[in-house]
């Protein structure tokens, strides 16, 4: 089975999901694949509707807190009443756009486990980490800060190098399986069990959707711009098994 996940981010109106929805629905879809999307919060509602089992649709932020004087924040449980099914923490943009740190991610995802939802942590090193080869020990301190006191529950991870969103240019596929079995060690470090889905994400196409996804360990993708074309998205689904 592969989880094929899609990021919205700031993109998306009514008539673009209409026209989602009807390419996504005419497509064949293809077995032992597994489909969500994040939306932003507004289309949440309408979208599950629409999509129910085909799609699981899910959320792209959530707040620290959970309710009181937080002026246009959305909680935790706010995303359950709509029936939202995921959320993402942690993605890149939020932690390098809006200053977002280990310590507010993990508020966050301990919020969204006191609820049905299931979290999608992501984590990922910048270029300069990269090139300074320190990969592993950023994603380590990511995993442990952003999971303190957290449950294995409801969890994925989502390995997003930074250096690879939105920019075309991807990790080798040894590089994806090697970094995601590291993840996977933390993982099993952390909790003491290994059942926890890791997804690689950044520059996931139809095209280069086999080569990156194919290993057994590495269990679907993050996707963020080939999500928005229906075609495209269920591409890289049939290309990852
Ligand atoms: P991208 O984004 O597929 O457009 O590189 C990935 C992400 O932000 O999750």
């Amino acid at each position: 089975m592969k989880y094929i996940f899609g990021n919205w981010k700031l993109n998306g109106s009514l008539k673009e999901i209409d026209k989602f929805e009807k390419e996504f629905s005419a497509s064949q879809m293809p077995k032992n694949v597994k489909f969500g999307l994040a939306v932003p919060f507004v289309y949440l509602q309408k979208m599950s509707q629409i999509f129910e089992k085909k799609c699981e649709i899910g959320a792209e932020n959530v707040s620290f807190a959970n309710s009181g004087e937080f002026t246009g924040e959305i909680s935790a449980t706010m995303l359950e009443d709509v029936k939202a099914k995921f959320c993402l923490v942690g993605h890149s943009e939020r932690r390098h756009k809006f200053g977002e740190t280990n310590e507010i991610v993990n508020q966050k995802l301990l919020n969204l486990q006191q609820t049905k939802l299931k979290t999608i942590l992501c984590i990922g090193e910048t270029k300069d980490e990269f090139e300074q080869k320190k990969t592993k020990q950023v994603l380590k301190s990511q995993l442990q800060k952003g999971l303190k006191n957290a449950s294995a529950k409801n969890l994925i991870v989502a390995y997003e190098p930074v250096w690879a969103i939105g920019t075309g240019l991807t990790p080798t596929a040894k590089i994806v399986e090697d970094t995601v079995l590291y993840i996977k060690k933390v993982l099993n470090q952390i909790f003491g069990e290994n059942k926890i889905l890791v997804l690689y994400g950044g520059s996931v196409k139809p095209e280069n959707a086999n080569q990156l996804l194919k290993s057994k360990f590495v269990d679907g993708a993050l996707v963020g711009g080939a999500s928005l074309c229906a075609k495209k998205f269920v591409e890289i689904g049939k290309n990852s098994i």
